[in-house]
């Protein structure tokens, strides 16, 4: 959620802030900007729009100067406009700053200031700019400045400083947000993702809670809150799973749903021991609460039938922005597994460091290595499926599943099989792929026009109805609701009216007979039945077919359609899959 990137060095600092952005804009996309200081003192250009846009009407390349920050912002406070878009500035337009997080005293901090200094935008981070410039009125340098300010501000943030009064340096804090820095030959950089360093940036270190950091062309060094010099360590950099393009594809959200056989596979490539050891954890441990949000938090309540109906091992589900509220239950006897594909979510973080405070074990399923989330768990198992660019979560959510069928199945001392169940599944996928992608392009051409879907489905597949209607939601615009097909007749039935379409997720499982009572109720009330299923009936008015699986794996192909059909609805409405309005791929504020 908002991106940030800064250089310093000894080429033009505006195309390499650029084409760093290019690579962070999956954080936000409603605005981008970036300030850069030459002879001429501090120059700022920023917009509302995709950053393609942002450069076509501000054209970064004339920006001069070889110091330079960048920033694609997600709106939190404040309206989507080019005021609202960062870089910020103090009063005089000599320091400009980046911020991803939120400043939460910023109105009180903004109070003191009354009459003294001038805010032009909505934005919590425009006090910080105007907090700098206070301090270094009374003689402080841009670093003890930011040290100053980091004192005084609460809330989540990593920002991002750079004043004309002392081109070449670079100075940023964090808390709470994620925030690195490398050295590379031709300079230094900041940014919020390993991913946006340039080639050859190839000594890396972690900016840790609570410290500030200032970077020259040459050199990057270190202070503790109370302002004290640090020794650290810089590692050499791994290098980050290039995102490959788009390839033959429109559109990521499609290259990512076609990966899906391929990326299954690359789930099961897991240490046998090591899940064994995990299994005994969650066995011991005398309770089980899984933690997540979306998406993820889907692949999780999948996860709570897998342990229950595999291992005959109750957990709960307990959704990471509500997990505060059940923090009392929480003590050294739990174990709290973390599901997340970024593992930078910030309500994620915020349910682990609880879980932690209370002495539980923590292990986290994460997608990005070197996540925040990793960093903080006692243990992690990754999920392997690659950098996931699209914002809506289509592979990372079968590759997560994947991990809890080996978790459930190395709990009854089953890895291997588990392991060749999910091969065995990986095939079945490329047939459902291409076997129903025209089917349910022609569907969704038809429908295209709806207001409204239900997705109904029992037992381990209601996870499934949730999590095709969140994907249709987000990238069609569609209200969408999922829920189990018995609850229907508890409230929602009373919407099912005439040619409302209801798709329901009925595999040839033991849901298959219920599931069909609860197609005819809303087939009674004249809604239109997409059935998605192995097994025909007469009740559908479309016909999804998949492939026939072993009963508990049918969560495993029936999301592969439902997927698509989200896809097919937002192209055919003109919407951009990739990048959903309002949102962003990765949620960094609570
Ligand atoms: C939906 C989606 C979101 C995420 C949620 C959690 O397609 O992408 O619902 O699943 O924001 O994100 P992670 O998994 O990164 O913690």
């Amino acid at each position: 959620m908002c991106g940030i990137i800064g250089y310093t060095g000894n080429e033009a600092a505006a195309p390499l802030v650029f084409e760093a952005l290019t690579k962070l804009e999956y954080r936000g996309y409603d605005s981008a900007g970036i300030a850069c200081i030459s002879e001429k003192g501090l120059e700022i250009k920023k917009e509302v729009g995709l950053l393609s846009d942002v450069d076509a009407k501000c054209n970064f390349s004339l920006l001069n100067g070889h110091v330079g920050i960048g920033h694609v912002r997600w709106a939190t406070h404040g309206k989507v406009n080019a005021v609202n878009a960062h870089p910020h500035v103090d009063c005089k337009g000599k320091i400009a700053v980046v911020h991803n997080g939120i400043i939460e005293n910023y109105q009180e901090l903004m109070g003191r200031f009354k009459g003294k200094h001038k805010f032009l935008s909505e934005t919590d981070t425009e006090i910080l700019p105007h907090l700098i410039e206070d301090f270094m009125a009374k003689g402080k340098s841009l670093e003890e400045a930011v040290i100053e300010t980091t004192r005084l501000i609460h809330g989540s943030y990593a920002f991002l400083a750079i004043s004309s009064d002392c081109p070449e340096k670079i100075v940023g804090a964090r808390k709470d947000s994620p925030l690195l820095v490398g050295l590379g030959e031709s300079g230094s950089f900041a940014t919020s993702d390993p991913g946006a360093f340039p080639a050859g940036t190839n000594r890396q270190a972690f900016v840790e809670d609570g410290e500030v950091f200032v970077m020259t062309p040459e050199n990057i060094c270190f202070f503790n809150p109370e302002g004290n010099l640090l020794q650290k360590e810089f590692s050499v950099f791994k290098g980050v799973p290039a995102s490959a393009g788009k390839g033959e594809y429109d559109y990521f959200m499609l290259k990512e749903i076609a990966e899906q056989p391929d990326t299954l596979r690359c789930s099961i490539e897991q240490e046998k021991n090591f899940f064994t050891e995990l299994a005994m954890d969650i066995l011991r441990a005398k309770q089980v609460v899984i933690t997540a949000c979306g998406t993820s938090r889907y692949a999780a309540l999948v996860g709570r039938y897998l342990f229950s109906r595999v291992a005959k091992k109750f957990c709960d589900v307990i959704m990471s922005s509500e997990f505060q509220y059940f923090s009392d239950s929480i003590d050294a006897a739990t174990l709290v597994i973390a599901v997340s594909q970024s593992g930078e979510t910030a309500d994620v973080m915020e349910g682990v460091k609880r879980a932690k405070e209370k002495g539980a074990m923590t292990l986290s399923i994460v997608n990005r290595p070197d996540s925040l989330l990793t960093r903080i768990s006692d243990k992690v198992i990754h999920i392997n499926c690659g950098p996931e660019i699209s914002v809506a979560a289509t592979k990372s959510f079968t590759n997560q599943l994947a991990i809890f069928y080996l978790l459930a199945y190395s709990m009854v001392n089953q890895f291997d099989l588990a392991v060749k169940k999910i091969n065995d599944i990986s095939h079945n996928m490329s047939y459902s792929m291409n076997g129903t992608g025209e089917y349910i392009q022609q569907i969704a051409e038809l429908l295209k026009d709806e207001n409204d879907f239900y997705y109904i489905a029992r037992g381990i597949n209601y996870a499934i109805a949730s999590e095709g209607a969140l994907k249709l939601k987000e990238v069609s615009y569609i209200h969408a609701e999922g829920m189990p097909a018995g609850e229907l007749k508890h409230g929602t039935l009373a919407l099912i009216d005439k040619g409302v379409p209801v798709v329901a997720i009925c595999p040839n499982d033991y849901t298959f007979d219920e599931m069909l009572n609860n197609m005819a109720e809303a087939k009674a009330r004249g809604g239109l039945i997409i059935g998605v299923s192995d097994r025909y009936d007469p009740i559908y008015d479309h016909w999804i077919k998949i492939n026939e699986v072993e009963e508990i794996f049918y969560p495993l192909v029936t999301i592969v359609p439902l997927q698509q059909l989200a896809y097919h609805l937002a192209r055919s409405r003109g919407k951009n899959p990739d990048k959903p309005r309002n949102l962003a791929k990765s949620v960094t504020v609570k």
